[in-house]
């Protein structure tokens, strides 16, 4: 991140903190009707004006770092395989091999110079396109040219890999444009070719994914549902919030701010008192850290479903057992509080949206990141997504009051 905006952001937060405990507000309260959480039509409007419209983060650059890496997972119901090729262009497939619909691929790996289906030892380039079937004669006539692995759309900007389930409606998509111009810079400050999965975990719950989502989106809850756990660590009562147009950067506070105020302003550094939330629409919470990423994507599996996928990154693999064990500590405690307390939160609020109360979730001026997305959802859903189109950062109103 340039210097100026780091500097930017510090000068809010001390603002806030010698200004009489503050933080960043939104102008107004929001209320979202609680029905969006669980009625089938909307959801199934969610997942055509959005899910299958929308760029959707699928891995960082750094997962396939160099030709013939590769990841497979299930986004939006299709089996998905993401390979970096040997001109050094990152692809999208359906994992289905196009014979009788195996997944040519599984898990994630490295160096692969072609995919051989596990079912009948079909063999695919790192493009796509079918090497040859084996046993030959049993296949003569076949037109080997028209049977690759469909191509998803797939690109790359930044260090994020994205792909779109637009179909035939919007087969090219421009992933540096869907950012806007301060995340790529941001971004591409950050480094994420070089990023090192430490550790993934995939869960799914009976909760809408907005509900899920919504856990990452303000810093309010940290003093109260993690006093025992993560609280210590940070200043629950003080972020900033920059609106990004569709997207959002929410940054989060750490204990140790105060010690800004005894320093010369030239000598402070975000990083080392700042975890960065880049909510990154529609479905993806990043969170930047001195020393790690926390990769947050929510998956809608049904109007009351959805998966978690929650991934840890480093800039390097641990080399020494001691930096295996700091990095296995970190992960268990992070997927720990996530799951203990988050999610059990989650849990109780689709219980209570599907009980049928409250009529609507009341959302603070001090929840700006939270309102900011919900907002972006409504104009996603209306095709008034030009109102969010993305912009230079622009920090919501500043209020006295917490
Ligand atoms: S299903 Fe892949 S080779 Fe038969
Ligand atoms: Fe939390």
């Amino acid at each position: 991140m340039r210097r100026e905006r780091q500097l930017e952001i510090l000068d809010r937060i001390v603002g806030h903190r010698v200004g009489g405990n503050t933080t960043d507000m939104y102008p107004d309260m929001y209320f979202s009707p609680t029905d969006a959480y669980k009625s089938p039509e909307r959801y199934q409007e969610e997942l055509d004006r959005i899910f299958r419209r929308t760029p959707l983060l699928v891995c960082l650059s750094g997962d396939v770092a160099e030709p013939g890496d590769f990841v497979t997972l299930d986004m939006m119901g299709v089996p998905l395989l993401v390979a970096r090729g040997e001109d050094g262009k990152v692809r999208a497939f359906r994992n289905t091999c196009q014979h009788r619909g195996a997944c040519v691929a599984q898990g994630r790996g490295k160096g692969k110079r072609a995919f051989s289906c596990p079912y009948h030892a079909w063999s695919y380039r790192l493009d796509g396109s079918l090497i040859r079937p084996t046993h030959l004669d049993g296949f003569r006539g076949l037109d080997i040219d028209e049977v690759g692995l469909p191509a998803v759309p797939c690109d790359e900007a930044a260090g994020l890999v994205f792909v779109s389930f637009a179909g035939r409606e919007q087969p090219e998509f421009d992933a540096r444009a869907w950012l806007g111009g301060s995340l790529v810079d941001d971004f591409e400050s950050f480094g994420y070719e070089n990023y090192q999965l430490i550790t993934t975990r995939s869960t799914t719950r009976d909760v809408n994914w907005k509900i899920m989502f919504d856990s990452f989106c303000e810093m309010y809850h940290v003093q109260f549902l993690h006093a025992k756990t993560i609280a210590h660590l940070f200043r629950s009562d003080c972020s900033t919030f920059d609106d990004l147009g569709l997207h959002g950067l929410m940054t989060g506070v750490r204990a140790t701010i105060d010690e800004l105020k005894a320093q010369p302003r030239e000598e402070w550094e975000l990083m080392r008192h700042a975890a960065l939330n880049y909510h990154i629409a529609p479905n993806t919470v990043l969170i930047h850290m001195i020393d790690h990423v926390e990769m947050y994507r929510i998956l809608p599996e049904g109007p009351t479903r959805c998966r978690a996928e929650l991934s840890l990154y480093a800039p390097e693999l641990p080399t020494t057992e001691r930096a295996e064990r700091h990095w296995a500590r970190q992960a268990e405690t992070l997927i720990n509080t996530i799951e203990t307390e988050d999610m059990a939160m989650a849990d109780q609020a689709q219980f209570a949206v599907d009980a049928g109360n409250p009529p609507v979730f009341r959302f603070g001026r001090n929840e700006p990141a939270l309102i900011h997305h919900h907002e972006v959802v409504e104009a996603l859903l209306a095709g008034e997504e030009e109102r969010f189109a993305a912009r230079d950062p622009k920090p919501v109103r500043i209020s006295a009051g917490r």
